[in-house]
């Protein structure tokens, strides 16, 4: 049986992958970012998952806005880094693990999830990003990735309840799947961030860490937080939080806070990074 071992949340901020790109990371500017996650990529290095179900949003680069599933599961066997207006990133593209994948489409199907399955897509910063950030910048990726797109950049997304649910059924599917892997769900997007409007560049960084704790301590109350709240409190793009959600509900009921870190500001956003450890308690009941 394959088995969950860990979740990240991490934020996907582009300017940290054009930092990385044009070599940008020793600047004064980046040096706190890119130290943060220092401990989470020896902390990945060491824990080596088999494969990564990456939670990300895509930003109207592999779906346009004619056409927005509110959940995408990826079965290709490889997805190309999209150009996002300055090029294609310089990463290797991402391999898929279409078995798992498709195990998890049927699975998340018949449990009355009813997600869009997409055989070929360009994968943007929303998943490259963290990348990167976990990974650091390695010839080939250490591990496939499935990837599993969250409509947030058009209202109406799905509610923070119903991705908490959603990684509830992530679990019960990795629970069934019959292989031996190892598998880390990573949540991407947030904290506070406002792109657009008159509060752009808002940031609301106590609120950020009350969300963190509760994701970690008390993910009900976190998944009972309201469009309007994350929209008053954490600004219009800070709903890309509800897929850090999906992450926490694929977990065990405790886990373990192995790391967090958090820096602001980064571009427009209060960057955030949360490593948690399954810690055997078991799923959510
Ligand atoms: C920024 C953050 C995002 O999550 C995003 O998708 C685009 C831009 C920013 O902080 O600039
Ligand atoms: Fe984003």
């Amino acid at each position: 049986m394959a088995k969950i071992i860990a979740g990240v949340g991490t934020s996907h901020t582009p300017a940290i992958g054009a930092a990385v790109d044009n070599g940008r990371t020793h600047e004064p500017y980046w040096v706190p970012l890119f130290k943060g996650y220092e401990p989470s990529k020896k902390w990945m290095a060491e824990t080596a998952p088999d494969v990564a179900i990456v939670v990300y949003n895509d930003h109207a680069n592999a779906f346009s806005f004619e056409l927005i599933p509110t959940f995408a599961i990826g079965v290709a066997d490889e997805y190309q880094v999209a150009d996002e207006g300055f090029g294609r990133r310089p990463l290797p593209p991402v391999p898929g693990h279409a078995d798992l994948a498709w195990h998890l489409a049927e699975s998340l199907i018949l449990d009355e999830f009813d997600i869009t399955i997409v055989n070929a897509m360009e994968v943007d910063h929303g998943l490259t990003v963290p990348m990167s950030l976990m990974f650091a910048e390695p010839a080939e990726w250490p591990c496939p990735v499935v990837p599993l797109a969250v409509n947030v950049v058009q209202y109406p997304p799905p509610t923070g309840k119903r991705c908490f649910d959603l990684g509830k059924a992530i679990r019960r599917a990795v629970d069934t799947y019959p292989g031996a892997e190892r598998v880390l769900v990573v949540g991407t997007g947030g904290m506070s961030h406002q792109l657009q409007g008159e509060r752009v560049g808002l940031i609301n960084a106590e609120w950020d860490q009350r969300f963190l704790d509760m994701l970690v301590g008390d993910p009900d109350a976190a998944a009972a937080i309201s469009h309007v709240e994350y929209l008053r409190e954490a600004g219009s793009e800070g709903i890309e939080l509800v897929m850090w959600l999906v992450m926490r509900g694929a977990l065990d009921a405790d886990v373990r806070e192995v790391y967090r870190a958090t820096h602001v500001p980064t571009s427009n956003t209060h960057n955030g990074l949360l490593v948690l450890d399954n810690s055997g308690s078991g799923p959510f009941t």
